[in-house]
């Protein structure tokens, strides 16, 4: 059990620092013409930026709530509590160090294995997605509701790629939705898919290989709503990378079925 109240107190500050940390991030953007950045394995990169905004967070975290985890992307579990921060400094790497405008800062609030608190800043679109769980979820302000889509022809579905994923595998996942007349998609930045399907942007969103950092703050407002989740963290997505699926209610059973994903178990998610 957790105290609503300490989750509210976190995120109100959580969304003051986020901002201040995409500022930074935007200010020091990449522009276009080949990828600014580090190699982590094929098409996997890292920027100065993300260490730098990761921490910049972790720091900034630390000082307020000293008995606080955190996770992050680059620098793994540095701290331990019963609140844990999760954060993915640039999501989307891939596209901010290339000058393109798919990217996001995301932060996700843990109690325990719980999924309580969301905060995703996108600075080229100017939105701010922010979720607590059993409070509702907000972009821009504005209440978030999945995609009441039923019909797969009038849908369209994102695959999330990394070079974990074999080739084959991608091709016949694309290719089971087309199928049943949906448009695939990829955009490469997991969070903002994910907050896509939230939102009703998008009516689902698939990755076979993803990290907690990617999905943290997303699966409190796919929570809030009302979208269905695979169960990512019962599956141990805490510690290790698992597959996501996230679909709106009125396309659960026609997509999931014909991925082969099931929908089941998932009391921490949804
Ligand atoms: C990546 C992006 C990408 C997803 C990868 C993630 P990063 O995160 O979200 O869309 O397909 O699995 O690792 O490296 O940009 O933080």
């Amino acid at each position: 059990m957790y105290d609503p109240a300490l989750v509210e107190q976190r995120l109100s500050l959580a969304q003051i620092i986020v901002a201040e940390a995409a500022s930074m991030a935007r200010d020091k953007q990449p522009a276009p013409g080949r990828p600014q950045a580090l190699t982590k394995g094929l098409q996997d990169y890292v920027t100065e930026t993300d260490i730098a905004v990761e921490a910049y967070v972790s720091k900034r975290l630390a000082s307020a709530f000293p008995e606080d985890g955190f996770v992050g992307e680059e620098g793994g579990r540095a701290r331990e509590g019963a609140f844990t921060w999760v954060i993915d400094p640039i999501d989307g790497t891939s596209n901010y160090a290339r000058g393109r405008e798919r990217w996001c800062v995301s932060l996700g609030l843990m109690a325990g294995h719980v999924p309580v608190a969301g905060v995703i800043n996108a600075p080229p679109t100017n939105e701010v997605y922010i979720a607590q769980r059993d409070k509702g979820a907000w972009l821009n302000g504005h209440p978030l509701r999945a995609a009441t889509v039923h019909e797969p022809r009038t849908a369209m579905v994102e695959i999330g790629w990394s070079a974990m994923v074999s080739p084959t595998l991608y091709a016949q996942q694309a290719k089971a939705l087309l199928d049943i007349g949906i448009a695939p998609r990829t955009g490469g930045c997991g969070a903002l898919a994910l907050s896509d399907v939230a939102s009703g942007r998008l009516d689902g969103y698939l990755e076979n290989v993803i990290n907690l950092w990617d999905v943290a703050a997303a699966l409190v407002l796919l929570h809030e709503a009302g979208a269905r989740v695979s169960p990512f963290i019962e599956s141990g997505g805490l510690t290790t990378s698992r597959p996501i699926l996230a679909v709106a209610e009125g396309l659960a059973e026609i997509v999931s079925r014909s991925l082969g994903f099931s929908l089941e178990k998932n009391t921490f998610n949804c």
